[in-house]
């Protein structure tokens, strides 16, 4: 156990007050586990509106890994984002705010607008052909329109898929060309940092090569051409000009376990695997973390910085704010543009009073725009979240007392695209928290951290974070399963969900999340597999074979370091590693920028042909020593061959 656990532990410990907050949280904490279809049941009968009561709030279990929630349940999740506020009042209440990258393009819609958009954009796509069960591919940048196709999916029962328009073509194609999309909405460009760059063209390669995609609706943010297919591809102001505004589109009734949507994210193989939410099961969770970590009312304006082409903007930009009625804000440009106050005007402009954000974001606001806060008037916040990797401690300070004043907790919430919603967060007296040592599990969570062989972890012990107990927002499915998810998931510990992460847990049930075990890496909060880097450059027509780790970096948290080998004839030369490095960041996308890349006559592998990671990622981090058992290294010479590349590329 860390100082800092320690030291919270006996302050929770010592004061009466955090006595009763603590006692309070064990009691609802050791309640919903005792009895847990009583605990979703009456957070599923609070948070919701239903059109038909489930008849078995829990279906099946990890160990026949058949899990179902709110079996013969029926809602539509637009309606319980925009009908239900409404018929509450809250009509001329604003839904949305949106923030242009330029500082006075603002809109903002109320509740009535958002579901008159949204009605008519559901029209358009029913004219489309587009009906219940179809998957609509959505690649758009933080504008309206993606929030509105979304929800305009959600009424009509369709599934939608959001990419992140940080990917280009290869990590798009992967992304669009298994999921049999009808219809594809992108917009003709994107604005960042003062430019405005193209976004469909990236999309015309992949549209081409996938045959299912019958329609491609493109929003116009610029007044630049672009090249559009007749029959195909068609201006979404002009759809929804044809559509008028009067005509209501009726939500359609879902069953509970039908797909809400679908969200691809990276995993240990070259391909991202499409994971499915469902729509009840998925509602009830990210509700029940709204009201448990945000503590969301009427008046709030939610501010979650994520791209909603992640599972925290799907989560907290919009089905969970919205679903509880809060205002949600959204930013189409970047944080440091024009200028490193930029998040701070935005907070005082609106009155934000939750910021949800990244420690990437974080690091970068310190870095470039240290002593800017404080010229804003900052009182309006309430609420200061952090997610998406590690925090540490001169974030948190940062954080803490430059936006906070050291008055507004920090609170640090852990989980994933697989979990729909926060699973830890530090939920008693997280004044008294500091950096990464204080979360817990929510309500109806059974966390726990078990050692490789599967016992449960002494105090202080390191080993994987596990959950033993379904959970309504856990993943329904991934797509095309065929067994992938008992392989990915429950393949460690027979009946147990395995997160893939680190973890340490204190006597107290507090958690201290370490990294990744697996080949993920987190680029500046951004998910992304080293076997899907892998991929691109193997297809590259001078390299071998090529492994990727990742690497410590100040700014993004970590970065690319690939090793690769180069084929027969072609000369290791530095312009090829331009080249290279080039070609990963237009193949994958922006995130994939400042990777490095060194030349190695051979991989390290065992004598089965496995390659050796963590011998590779200790040498990309300059530790020459302590490699642990090498013996089933095939060839233990190539490691001076590695050391001495990384030295002398460094
Ligand atoms: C990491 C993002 C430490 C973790 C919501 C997890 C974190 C992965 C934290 C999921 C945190 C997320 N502290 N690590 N507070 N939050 N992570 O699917 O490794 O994009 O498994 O979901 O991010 O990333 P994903």
């Amino acid at each position: 156990m860390n100082n800092l656990m320690k030291k919270k532990n006996n302050q929770e410990s010592s004061s009466p007050s955090s006595d009763s907050c603590l006692s309070k949280y064990k009691k609802v904490y050791d309640l919903s586990l005792e009895n847990p279809e009583a605990f979703w049941a009456e957070r599923a009968e609070t948070l919701v509106s239903w059109a038909r009561k489930w008849d078995e709030v829990l279906q099946g279990d990890f160990n026949r890994r058949e899990v179902s929630w709110f079996s013969g349940g029926r809602l539509n999740v637009s309606s319980n984002c925009l009908d239900r506020h409404l018929e509450k009042g809250c009509r001329n209440q604003a839904a949305l705010i949106w923030q242009g990258e330029n500082d006075d393009e603002v809109k903002v819609y109320t509740y009535q607008m958002l579901l008159t958009e949204t009605c008519r954009f559901a029209n358009v796509l029913k004219d489309k052909g587009i009906k219940k069960g179809d998957c609509v591919s959505i690649y758009l940048p933080m504008i309206p329109e993606l929030v509105i196709a979304m929800l305009a999916c959600a009424r009509i029962g369709a599934v939608h898929s959001v990419i992140f328009c940080g990917f280009s073509s290869t990590a798009l194609k992967n992304r669009i060309k298994d999921c049999g999309s009808k219809v594809f909405v992108t917009a003709d460009t994107v604005a960042r940092g003062g430019r405005i760059i193209p976004l469909k063209p990236n999309a015309d390669g992949p549209l081409d090569e996938c045959q299912s995609i019958r329609n491609c609706i493109v929003v116009r943010r610029s007044e630049k051409e672009i090249s559009m297919v007749p029959g195909r591809d068609s201006w979404w102001h002009e759809e929804m000009a044809r559509e008028g505004i009067g005509r209501y589109c009726e939500p359609v009734e879902m069953d509970a376990g039908d797909t809400l949507f679908m969200l691809y994210t990276s995993g240990s193989t070259g391909k991202p695997k499409g994971v499915l939410h469902s729509c009840g099961g998925y509602l009830t969770y990210v509700l029940h973390t709204c009201r448990t970590v945000f503590h969301f009312s009427e008046n709030d304006i939610h501010w979650c910085t994520a791209d909603i082409g992640w599972i925290t903007g799907h989560s907290y930009s919009v089905y969970g704010p919205l679903g509880a009625g809060a205002t949600i804000l959204i930013y189409e440009g970047l944080p440091l543009y024009p200028e490193p106050d930029r998040y701070w005007r935005i907070v005082e402009k609106f009155g934000v009073t939750v910021l949800y954000t990244a420690p990437a974001a974080i690091r970068a606001l310190m870095h470039f725009g240290a002593g800017l806060a404080g010229r804003y008037d900052l009182s309006s916040l309430r609420f200061l979240g952090s997610v998406g990797e590690p925090i540490n401690p001169g974030e948190w300070n940062w954080y803490f007392k430059e936006i906070g004043h050291s008055k507004l907790p920090v609170i640090d919430t852990w989980w994933q695209t697989e979990t729909g919603g926060i699973m830890l967060a530090p939920l008693v007296h997280p004044e008294l928290c500091g950096p990464g040592g204080c979360s817990r599990p929510l309500p109806g969570i059974d966390a726990a951290v078990f050692t490789e062989s599967g016992r449960e972890t002494v105090p202080g012990e390191s080993g994987r974070l596990v959950i033993r107990k379904p959970w309504p927002g856990m993943l329904k499915a991934v797509l095309g399963d065929g067994g992938r998810v008992q392989k990915m998931y429950f393949s460690s510990y027979p009946g147990v969900y395995d997160t893939g992460d680190s973890a340490r847990r204190s006597g107290e049930n507090v958690f201290q999340i370490t990294g990744r075990l697996d080949d993920v890496i987190i680029i500046s909060g951004h998910r992304l597999g080293t076997a899907e880097i892998e991929s691109v450059l193997t297809a590259h027509r001078s390299v071998a074979e090529a492994a990727v780790v990742g690497i410590a970096d100040s700014l993004k948290g970590q970065k690319i370091y690939a090793f690769v080998t180069v084929g027969k004839n072609v000369e290791q030369t530095p312009g090829l590693l331009g080249e290279l490095r080039q070609y990963v960041q237009e193949t994958i996308g922006p995130i994939a920028t400042h990777s490095t890349i060194q030349y190695v006559s051979a991989l390290p592998k065992t004598r089965s042909g496995k390659i050796m990671r963590r011998l590779l990622r200790k040498i990309a981090s300059n530790d020459f020593h302590h490699f642990g058992d090498i013996s089933t290294l095939a060839d233990p010479s190539v490691i001076t061959d590695l050391i001495e590349g990384k030295k002398r590329s460094s």
